[in-house]
């Protein structure tokens, strides 16, 4: 006997198989049932009739609903399932089964979302969920290929850092050992900076941290970055870098991953056009943009979410932004030579109100610029002295950013709030389960 997934089922049209899954749902009508079994892999439908299959038809009635069972039958084309097959149940294997008093919590109905929430470890189990976790490892796999393909190495920043990167207010300290102060990392550049002074081309990849108090759509406390940091690379070199990777892991999705696009119901259309080149206006064109469309923002004012809806709805893919005033971005941005006021920075926004998926810019290589903007910044030296070494040693010009994995993802997948698209979310107010 064949055993294989619900993905595979497909191949073995006409041939009885076993399967290993989960009963996921259960129709009862007289004398034949319809099962929903799924594997991880996909669902797929059954039929089991007493007449037939008495034996499997006692098994599987008023079984309940995520009760593990291994299933054999014959696979069958049907158009009208999910995913185009069925399976005849001849027989039927109980793992385990789901006590009727303590039935599974999440029915096929809506449930609040604090609930699913609550219920994350389970809440996963569903086709959407499961569909969404399958796109951002595809997400994953794409950036990846494509940093490799570039000529970058995947190195990795700690997590536990002794000052900030992205300003103090969002901070966890953590009490390190014999109470010294550390910090969870809020992006892994300065790491990545040393690095490509070490290795020419390097991207880190892991886990960033912020205490951001803000309840929004598009912020977790806890989030993944994939931070690409290039030595003797300009701004123009970045921003081009940041729109393939952009183009490279929505391609990947389209072409791996529609099955899972389906059963969000994303409108892959909106997808097909996000290949280079990606439009690029400066700061202050996106001012008079905003202004033009009724929002009285001015030089020197910071884009929130709204000013980056109102921003992106203008194009049909993501729109780079680059040259932000100095006084609103990070300490460590090379001012542009021409109009110091200005930072070598970009941003680039989704489409359809995501806003900002990555955030980067052309770095300062002058020892005594950096040191000042540390001093302006109020960030304390000592944390900084091998950072400073940087610029002792060879300094060259160099520039890199944050591509936020949640975010590019949530676009991608189209969902309303970021937090489904980690496998469990850490919020201001949610660190369970
Ligand atoms: O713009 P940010 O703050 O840039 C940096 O951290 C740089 N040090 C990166 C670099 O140049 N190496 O963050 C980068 C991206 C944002 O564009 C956004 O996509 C994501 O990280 N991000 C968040 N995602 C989810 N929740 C949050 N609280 C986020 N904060 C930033
Ligand atoms: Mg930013």
């Amino acid at each position: 006997m064949t055993t294989t997934t619900i993905e595979q089922a497909g191949k073995h049209d006409g041939q009885e198989v076993t399967l290993k899954g989960w009963l996921y749902n259960l129709r009862e009508s007289g004398k034949l049932l319809f099962p929903i079994f799924r594997d991880g892999t996909g669902i797929i439908q059954g039929v089991c009739s007493l007449k037939e299959n008495p034996e499997a038809f006692a098994a599987l009635k008023g079984l309940t609903q995520e009760s593990s069972v291994f299933i054999t039958g014959k696979i069958r084309a049907e158009k009208r399932a999910p995913g185009g097959y069925e399976i005849g149940v001849t027989k039927l294997q109980i793992v385990q089964r789901v006590p009727e008093s303590t039935p599974f919590p999440i029915q096929l109905k809506e449930h609040g979302v604090d609930f699913l929430l609550d219920n994350r470890h389970l809440w996963i189990r569903t086709p959407r969920q499961a569909a969404i976790l399958r796109i951002r490892a595809e997400a994953i796999r794409s950036a990846r290929e494509y940093m490799d393909s570039q000529g970058y190495t995947l190195t990795d920043a700690p997590m536990f850092t002794p000052a900030a990167c992205e300003g103090t207010s969002t901070l966890f300290e953590v009490n390190y050992i014999d109470d010294q102060k550390a910090y969870l990392t809020q992006s892994g550049q300065l790491y990545g900076e040393a690095l490509a002074m070490a290795l020419g081309k390097i991207y880190t990849f892991g886990p960033t941290f912020r205490a951001e108090k803000s309840k929004t759509r598009r912020h977790l406390t806890e989030f993944w970055m994939l931070e690409p940091e290039a030595a003797y690379v300009e701004l123009d070199e970045a921003m081009a870098l940041g729109e393939g990777l952009v183009s490279a892991i929505v391609q990947g999705v389209l072409k791996n991953k529609s099955r899972e696009l389906e059963t969000l119901k994303r409108d892959a259309k909106k997808l097909e056009c996000v290949k280079p080149p990606f439009p690029r206006i400066s700061y202050e064109e996106a001012v008079a943009v905003l202004n033009k469309n009724g929002n009285p923002a001015k030089f020197g004012d910071d884009f929130g979410g709204d000013e980056e809806t109102i921003i992106s709805s203008s194009f049909d893919r993501p729109v780079i932004v680059h040259r932000y005033p100095t006084s609103l971005k990070a300490f460590y941005m090379q001012p542009d030579p021409q109009r110091p006021e200005l930072a070598l920075a970009f941003d680039v926004l989704a489409p359809e109100g995501y806003g900002e998926i990555i955030g980067g810019s052309q770095r300062i290589h002058d020892y005594d610029l950096l040191v000042k903007r540390l001093r302006e910044h109020k960030l304390p030296e000592e944390a900084f002295e091998w950072y400073l070494d940087l610029r002792r040693y060879g300094s060259v010009p160099h520039s890199g950013f944050g591509l936020g994995l949640e975010r590019t993802v949530a676009w991608i997948c189209g969902t309303e709030h970021i937090r489904e698209v980690i496998p469990f979310p850490r919020m201001i107010y949610r660190v369970y389960p």
